[in-house]
């Protein structure tokens, strides 16, 4: 079967490990939907950068736009970041030539996804953006597909990654907010500017996405309430300790008599809670339903792999997705089972 050719525009953290897990996962992936999948050609700004990526035989861009408008690729990997500039022009380049996006561009998406949606329609493609949300939680796949058939009344939890990390080792090592953020920035969970992390704007981005699926209303990022965590004290965490309570960045939206309330900011909730529990750079995102009452699912929330499983994910869907007739994944050897003997005592 012919290749999927990828066109991978951005080779930052979350493009290397995608380009690296293709490269390294390529026969189980071709497995699993029936087809090799293959960078074909990537932009990325600096060419000699040494990134543990073979790339001969790569076509190379240093232009996003041209690599959308140029190459021959059957899905356009989005992985630059940023909601205007090359991101924005490069996506609706590739949607106008009928050519599917997968993203995990938060913040173009919070500004510009109900329109880059309608090109999309328009134009008989899909932009895909499991990795916009909660990094390698597999959250939009669940909200469109596994809670079709309910009715949300809230959804919330912990969204940025950063954030979650800095206040978990603010308590429990009680180590200093600008120290916090250096390592945060050092592992590649930060975003490019970091202030999107501790401002509260990119948990407020994946909000209004969040808030989009699950009320089934456009994407409206200007009725969300934004406070980060830059006032967030040493001081304040200990004190909220005392009291048994730990710190989290929250971002929540729920129906109320007056529509769907949307906010994000530092707020106290009880140690003992499974959202408090989330530490590190785990997210969390709990979703309350009619049919189900409450589900929480939780996992890496920002990285290299975390966020590529999701693209990974998106891909494959665009690849077709047509699995082997056994209940899931390709076969692979069971071990025989083996009943426990009973002895007679
Ligand atoms: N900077 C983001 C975070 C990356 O820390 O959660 C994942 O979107």
């Amino acid at each position: 079967n012919s290749p999927l050719r990828l066109g991978l525009a951005g080779l930052g953290t979350v493009g290397a490990s995608l380009a690296r897990l293709i490269e390294a996962k390529s026969e189980t992936l071709a497995n699993r939907v029936g087809r090799p999948i293959e960078v074909a050609a990537v932009s990325a700004r600096d060419r000699t950068k040494d990134r543990g990526i073979d790339t001969t035989g790569l076509a190379w861009f240093d232009d996003p736009v041209a690599l959308a408008s140029e190459a021959e690729i059957d899905v356009f990997v989005e992985l630059i970041g940023g909601a205007e500039g090359p991101a924005h022009d490069a996506v609706k380049a590739a949607l106008g030539r009928g050519i599917p996006v997968v993203t995990a561009n938060k913040a173009l998406l919070a500004h510009h996804g109900v329109a880059l949606a309608r090109l999309a329609a328009r134009k008989g493609t899909e932009i895909l953006f499991e990795a916009a949300v909660a990094g390698g939680i597999p959250i939009i796949k669940t909200m469109r597909e596994g809670l079709s058939g309910n009715s949300v009344s809230r959804v919330y939890g912990i969204l940025n990654g950063t954030c979650n990390y800095m206040l978990t080792r603010m308590e429990a090592e009680g180590i200093a907010f600008d120290d916090c953020l250096a390592d945060a920035q050092r592992l590649g969970y930060a975003e490019a500017d970091p202030t999107f992390d501790i401002g509260g704007f990119d948990a407020a981005h994946k909000l209004a996405i969040l808030t989009s699926l699950a009320f089934g209303c456009e994407i409206d990022l200007d009725s969300v309430f934004i406070e980060g965590i830059s006032a967030v004290t040493n001081d304040d965490i200990a004190a909220a300790a005392e009291l048994g309570y730990r710190i989290k960045l929250l971002a929540v939206a729920q129906r109320t008599e007056t529509g769907i309330e949307q906010r994000v900011h530092p707020t106290m909730i009880p140690s003992s809670s499974a959202m408090a529990q989330v530490n590190g750079v785990t997210n969390a995102v709990a979703v309350d339903t009619d049919l189900l009452g409450s589900i929480l699912l939780a996992g890496p929330g920002a990285g290299g792999e975390a966020t590529a499983s999701a693209v990974l994910s998106d891909i494959m869907d665009v690849a077709g997705g047509v699995l082997p007739p056994t209940l899931g994944l390709p076969p692979a050897k069971l071990a025989p089972y083996k009943r426990a003997r009973m002895r007679a005592h």
